[in-house]
């Protein structure tokens, strides 16, 4: 089978029957009572296309930058821990199906392989780093030169961690890994064997303010995407601070339960930046028309969570390269109907709700 023939919903159901139970709830469920886990999805539905016809849309193209970075299509892979939940390969897989279908992959902190191996099996492709500030600076900058020293071109600094999460379907609201998982990125070099995540990630600073933003950039030498805002005015202090980009997100549902959805979130951030900064978007995007509305209300690009843990659990590394050119597909015919011939046709009028 081709996994690219099959929606996203398809790749949800197979991965649902080949995750074990703790990677089930691990990727799947939210936190709290799970309202903005489904509000996510929800909310690119509830919003409408109005399509332009009778434009010339013989050739359509995806092809964009982010950052500099020229890609293929703007579904970018977002960052996810633990892919060896769904391949024993885990990121690498990810990686090397990210390359070959022309996406930026942005590598987990959490990641199961460190951030050095994963470049070495995508030569030449852009890699993202997502990272959180630990209350141990040091650490975080530790992986802040690594990151530019494996020629990585971007950090993803996630802020929207203040507080440790209860998550549904996790004895205590907390995930205990496998003890045979490693995270060379999060730990310190010499815990990195550990798989005390629990540890290491209630050690996520809560006094991280504004001022701190600027230290990313400072270690690493790259620009700094914020990830984790829903609000103009927060939006507009991050690009005051340094950021290059903003990335509208509320985690997947799996933080602050109750929290708006991102395709509610997402104008009000792209009027408050008022082009000073690339706003990316991502939470319950699953197929080409929520893409589209996403760029038409004025994301430069999206990121896909569970739809490529998904799709690594079903196929490895063929249903990764399987979603990411179904969404890339799927974006380019939902363009087509809407008379857009490239992305810079995606503008707000298109939708209404
Ligand atoms: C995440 N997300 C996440 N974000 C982050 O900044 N660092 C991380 O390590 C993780 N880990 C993670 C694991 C899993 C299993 C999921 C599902 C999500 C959040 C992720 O980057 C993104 O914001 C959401 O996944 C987007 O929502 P969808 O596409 O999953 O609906």
């Amino acid at each position: 089978m081709d996994p690219s023939e099959l929606d996203v919903s398809e790749l949800e159901q197979l991965a649902a029957e080949r995750l074990d139970p703790l990677g089930y709830s691990y990727v799947f469920r939210g936190s709290g009572d799970e309202v903005t886990l489904a509000d996510n999805v929800a909310a690119w539905q509830r919003l409408k296309l109005r399509p332009h016809v009778l434009r010339d849309v013989s050739a359509v193209t995806t092809a964009t930058t982010v950052l500099g970075t020229s890609v293929g299509t703007p579904v970018l892979v977002a960052p996810t821990a633990m892919h060896r939940f769904a391949s024993p390969d885990g990121e690498l897989a990810t990686a090397r199906a990210a390359a070959a279908v022309g996406t930026l992959m942005v590598v987990s902190m959490a990641a199961t392989f460190s951030l050095e191996e994963i470049a070495k099996v995508a030569p030449g492709a852009p890699h993202w780093q997502q990272m959180y500030m630990v209350r141990d600076r040091g650490l975080t900058r530790a992986l802040a030169e690594r990151t530019r020293d494996a020629g990585y071109q971007a950090i993803v600094a996630t802020v929207d961690g203040a507080a440790v999460p209860l998550r549904r379907g996790l004895e205590g609201g907390v995930l205990v890994p496998p003890p045979d998982f490693r995270f060379p990125n999060l730990a310190p070099p010499a815990l990195a064997d550990s798989s005390d995540l629990i540890g290491m990630i209630s050690e996520t600073d809560p006094a991280m303010s504004f001022d701190d933003l600027a230290s990313f950039g400072e270690w690493s030498g790259l620009p700094v995407v914020v990830k984790g805002v829903v609000r103009g005015d927060d939006a507009a202090r991050c690009v005051d601070a340094g950021a290059a980009a903003i990335a509208v997100s509320n985690h997947g549902g799996r933080q602050l339960d109750g929290c708006v959805a991102t395709a509610d979130a997402l104008a009000d951030v792209v009027d408050a930046v008022g082009g000073r900064a690339e706003v990316y978007v991502d939470g319950g995007i699953r197929n080409g028309r929520d893409v589209t509305k996403a760029l038409a209300l004025g994301a430069r690009a999206v990121m896909v969570g569970r739809p490529i843990v998904w799709a690594l659990a079903a196929f490895g590394e063929d249903g990764v390269r399987g979603v990411v050119r179904r969404l890339t597909t799927d974006l380019e015919r939902t363009m087509a109907f809407c008379g857009a011939a490239s992305l810079d046709d995606l503008t707000r009028d298109l939708v209404t709700r």
